[in-house]
């Protein structure tokens, strides 16, 4: 249980608020690369402030302000060139640093003023990795962005899945650190939706939270699993400070603003061994819906699952009214933690897990289990008959929605030649199942 006071210091993510500066350390993702393959500008809303990202002609990325310096046109209707975005309403170019760098009329009438430089706007760093796009919206110096090692693995397909989800930002994040709701809200619940009574899955029976460099760990054994099993061995990453990693992926919990967050997936299927070499490795965006057609929540798939807990906590989750039992050890860990930092922050310390080292950044290691699925090839008939990679042939079981060019792109990459003879089979069995 919270006061109210302490739970408005872990959910408020404007400027100048303590969480708010403090999660301005870090970088964040904030879009796939792939979707500037359809568009140049979107609008986007991050931490409480309204921005507009583009992609240039060049190909640069800019994360500047909303709104023209001029008289405050929406710079998301504007258009790019060469260099920068130029707002569509008078004609006012700038640049990825924010600076003004053209001001056609003013140019041609006055070709001595001084307007321009008085105009620059906000303007955050973005760097591409992996199919991701990141931003860093802190204070100067800019911290290096992590490499983190999935994202130098090889031979893998590689998905980025964006999803808009209302409701506060932190109540996703210690969902990272809750081994427990997998037996429930994963298992017996999608037994329970398809019509069966059980049996349900093995119980849990211990949990084990640790700290590390760059996070949390949560470790979890349930009945049947030796204290060998890679949960328990090495178990899950609560990633500093909005990440989830779970071996072949990452979530992160990105704040739009106190009352709505961007979840941004980066998913990394490893590909047959007669696949490969997949290069040069392109990435797949989409966004996932979270209602169906008739405005019901999704429930089928596992972060739709889980989006429908942490909206169904509240906007911004009342804190002063939970009972916290022993399996939510892990996030009374997160929420003191995160109290220490925010604090340490606001005394001129560095924030745990930022990295400062350009070499430290290359690629820094989080626990894995299961590392063999991720980074070793199975032969095409193994591949197709295991139980991890199999039914992804038919189902990507992690969020609903996964559009037919992307389904089918990966089904070519797992079946190389023998694609061609297998999709209308497959095309009939998505049919059959209701897909
Ligand atoms: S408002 Fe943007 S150029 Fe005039
Ligand atoms: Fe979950």
């Amino acid at each position: 249980m919270l006061s109210e006071a302490r739970n408005k210091t872990l959910t408020q993510v404007g400027a100048g608020t303590p969480m708010g500066d403090y999660l301005r350390r870090f970088w964040h993702p904030i879009a796939g690369a792939a979707e500037f393959d359809e568009k140049s500008v979107k609008a986007i809303r991050l931490m409480g402030e309204d921005l507009t990202l583009y992609k240039d002609l060049s190909g640069t990325y800019g994360l500047v302000d909303r709104h023209c310096p001029h008289r405050r046109a929406d710079l998301s209707f504007g258009y790019v060139e060469d260099v920068g975005i130029r707002c569509n309403y008078h004609g006012w170019r700038m640049d990825e640093t924010g600076a003004c760098v053209e001001q056609p009329f003013e140019e041609t009438y006055n070709p001595k003023g001084k307007l321009k430089d008085r105009c620059a706007i906000t303007a955050y760093p973005v760097r591409e990795v992996a199919g991701l796009l990141f931003a860093y919206m802190g204070p100067a110096p800019v911290p290096q962005l992590p490499i983190w090692e999935p994202f130098t693995w090889a031979h893998g397909f590689i998905e980025v899945i964006t999803a808009d989800v209302p409701c506060n930002w932190f109540q996703c994040q210690e969902n990272s650190c809750d081994p427990v709701h997998f037996e429930w809200m994963h298992d017996n619940w999608s037994v329970r939706q398809r019509g069966e009574l059980g049996p349900y899955a093995p119980k849990h029976f211990q949990v084990a939270f640790d700290e590390f460099e760059y996070g949390f760990t949560y470790r979890r054994r349930r009945e049947g699993q030796e204290e060998t099993d890679p949960m328990w061995t090495t178990g899950r990453v609560a990633l500093w400070p909005n990440g989830f990693y779970l071996g072949g992926h990452f979530e992160w919990r990105v704040p739009v603003d106190d009352e709505n967050t961007l979840s941004v997936a980066w998913f990394f299927t490893r590909l047959p061994i007669e696949s490969e070499p997949i290069a040069p490795q392109k990435s797949f965006w989409w966004q996932a819906p979270i209602k169906d057609a008739r405005g019901e929540w999704i429930t089928s798939h596992v972060m739709n699952q889980d989006i429908v807990a942490w909206v169904g906590q509240g906007r911004v989750a009342d804190r002063s009214k939970e009972n916290l039992g022993a399996s939510d050890r892990g996030i009374a860990m997160i929420r003191n933690r995160f109290f220490e930092e925010i604090e340490a922050v606001a005394s001129g310390s560095e924030a745990k897990g930022v990295i400062r080292d350009e070499q430290t950044a290359q690629c820094p290691k989080l626990p894995i289990a299961t590392v063999e699925l991720f980074r070793d090839g199975l032969p095409r008939r193994d591949y197709l008959a295991s139980k991890w990679f199999g039914p992804r042939i038919h189902d990507f079981r992690w969020h609903a929605g996964q559009p037919e060019h992307v389904r089918d792109a990966f089904r070519r990459a797992v079946l190389g030649e023998e694609y061609e003879g297998r999709i209308e089979a497959l095309k009939a069995e998505d049919k059959a199942r209701g897909d």
